[in-house]
């Protein structure tokens, strides 16, 4: 039967230039290469300038997902933006980086804060906004300047945390309805408000008119977050009803290469067919997908038609799951 599906037509990252190693950490604060990448799989991260802003990442992303798509700004009817660290508090990073990137006046610009998962909750509200017609063409950004609510003398989250952009261009396509469609075959996110003192900043408008810091119960987020992406991975397989064997990439949120192996492991997915990248970008938060995923499109290693299935998890808790036709 026919239907609209939602195809991911140009991929673009940005990383900032600024590389901080293990080493460089452990003349920071108590650490060392080994506990850090040993317990995270974590080696180097990228940090912002002090005047780098999250919208001057997110444009030179976008900037790059326009050339590979082949499209112009006009054509963009509108842009979502998945950051927990926006430019200013208002107006949206979305509406700076529409201004910057100069698309038409009167194109909806807004950003959305699920954290990790932030990307896949971006995906999903623009695929059900295309396939009920309401916009053909968006740009999907995940941006992050986390470097900004980093203790840098805090241990336990400084090693953990790095900037970057990464974005997508979506549009709609006609497909047959079938698993052969390229482009979103089936989201689900879900949400859990009892959790929000796992994984917060200090900080926030209404609390204390700052930012504040990030701070994190690694065990109990650790715990959860293998089983809450397995379960979400589960979910859209079945709505799509096929499994793992059609699947050719697991690119799941870059938090901990331990959490990624044993996302792949429950999965009975092979390693090989796993997307890792936490090792040199480290925990980008919403940036950490659309990163991951232009990389490895630039690398040649996710290919046109390729099936790929994204889970995700992050403050909240939030989580989800994404799978995908290139
Ligand atoms: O993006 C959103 C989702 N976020 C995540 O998925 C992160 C989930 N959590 C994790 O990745 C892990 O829990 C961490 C990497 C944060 C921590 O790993 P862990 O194996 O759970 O370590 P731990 O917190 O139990 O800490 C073990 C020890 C502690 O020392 P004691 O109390 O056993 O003496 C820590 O003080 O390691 C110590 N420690 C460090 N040592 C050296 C904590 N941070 C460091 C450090 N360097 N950077």
């Amino acid at each position: 039967m026919k239907c609209i599906r939602s195809k991911i037509i140009g991929c673009g990252h940005y990383l900032p230039t600024k590389v901080l190693t293990n080493d460089d950490l452990s003349k920071m604060v108590e650490t060392n290469d080994e506990w850090i990448s040993t317990r995270t799989g974590i080696r180097s991260r990228h940090i912002a300038a002090d005047d780098e802003l999250t919208s001057d990442m997110g444009v030179k992303a976008v900037e790059r997902a326009m050339e590979q798509a082949h499209i112009t700004p006009s054509e963009i009817d509108l842009i979502l933006v998945a950051t927990a660290t926006p430019d200013n508090t208002t107006p949206a990073t979305a509406a700076k980086i529409a201004g910057k990137l100069g698309v038409k006046v009167g194109t909806p610009a807004l950003d959305i804060n699920a954290a990790c998962s932030g990307f896949v909750y971006a995906m999903t509200i623009v695929d059900n906004m295309i396939r009920l017609g309401q916009i053909k063409t968006a740009a999907v950004v995940g941006a992050e300047n986390l470097s900004k609510i980093v203790d840098w003398s805090d241990r336990n989250t400084c090693v953990l945390f790095g900037d970057g952009a990464g974005a997508v261009i979506v549009r709609a396509t006609e497909g047959d309805g079938s698993f052969m469609d390229q482009g979103v075959l089936a989201t689900k996110i879900y949400g859990d408000g009892t959790q929000t003192e796992n994984l917060y900043s200090t900080g926030g408008v209404a609390l204390t008119k700052s930012a504040g810091f990030l701070k994190m119960n690694g065990k109990e987020v650790f715990k959860f977050a293998v089983g809450a992406m397995y379960e979400a991975c589960e979910n859209v397989l079945a709505q799509v009803g096929i499994n793992t064997d059609n699947v050719d990439w697991l690119l799941p949120h870059q938090a901990n290469s331990r959490i990624i192996a044993g996302v792949g492991q429950k999965l009975n997915i092979p390693e090989e067919k796993v997307i890792v990248t936490v090792d040199h970008h480290g925990n980008t938060s919403a940036a950490s997908v659309p990163l991951a995923l232009s990389e490895s499109v630039q690398a040649g290693k996710i290919k046109s038609n390729d099936v790929v299935l994204i889970p995700v998890m992050g403050a909240g808790f939030t989580w989800g799951s994404m799978l995908i036709r290139m």
